[in-house]
């Protein structure tokens, strides 16, 4: 029995959208994704994905790229990444009863593996895409929903915690983040992030361990499609 965490598979079964535009690794991707997954993950094992599945603008359009996942071995527990559009967090109710106990949404809530509270939320840094102002306003959503993941898991009576972003915890350059200091105000053993895509993006926050916490990238081009074994046992 093992946890394994991998974002981004930025799978477009119905819209059409290559992803090798974006560099030769991408090229087969979806073909290496199933090849590693089924190589490493067995039935009994949980996997988190954080983020970024489909291409999709709605539910419709991601509902082939959702079953590919579903079809895959393991538990599946899903985080909400920027381009996940069909995934409204205001409904995320709707789409566990959707999908029953074939995939679980995480959003204003938890999940566990063994003795762990998996909690989480999207998260947010500064790209420089929006104006500062909008940066805190999301941020700070983004805070609220950690808070209520964690605070749903600290009341549900568990003491050990793993945290995942979809952004990473800290906009380039930063020391610290709400984020950072969250994890470490309830003990986060480890937190496990995606989204950046491409070697120049790779060291854009926390790698290894900072203040006692393990910080993990796990956005699928940066672990070359193979999910990343969070906890075995
Ligand atoms: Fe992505
Ligand atoms: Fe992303």
């Amino acid at each position: 029995m093992a946890l394994f965490a991998m974002g981004d598979l930025h799978l477009s079964f119905t819209v059409h959208k290559p992803m090798d535009v974006f560099g030769q690794e991408w090229r087969n991707h979806v073909k290496k994704v199933e090849k590693y997954w089924k190589r490493k993950v067995r039935r009994e094992d949980t996997v988190v994905l954080t983020g970024d599945y489909s291409w999709g603008r709605n539910l419709e359009e991601c509902r082939a790229d959702l079953e590919f996942i579903a079809s895959l071995p393991g538990r599946k527990i899903l985080l909400r990444g920027n381009h996940d559009m069909f995934w409204d967090a205001k409904k995320t109710e709707k789409l566990n009863e959707l999908y029953g106990d074939r995939l679980f949404f995480l959003q204003n809530n938890f999940y566990t593996y063994k003795d762990y509270a998996l909690v989480g939320t999207k998260g947010y840094c500064y790209e420089g895409k929006d104006s500062f102002s909008h940066f805190e306003k999301i941020r700070e959503r983004e805070m609220a929903r950690l808070r209520v993941s964690f605070e749903a898991a600290r009341a549900a009576g568990y003491m050990k915690y793993i945290m995942f972003l979809h952004y990473p915890p800290t906009s380039i350059g930063e020391m610290k983040s709400c984020f950072t200091e969250t994890a470490e105000k309830y003990g986060a053993e480890k937190v496990i992030y995606s989204h950046c895509h491409g070697r120049a993006r790779y060291h854009d926050s926390f790698l290894g361990e900072v203040n006692g916490i393990e910080y993990r990238l796990v956005s699928s081009d940066y672990l070359r499609f193979k999910p990343d074994m969070i906890l075995k046992e």
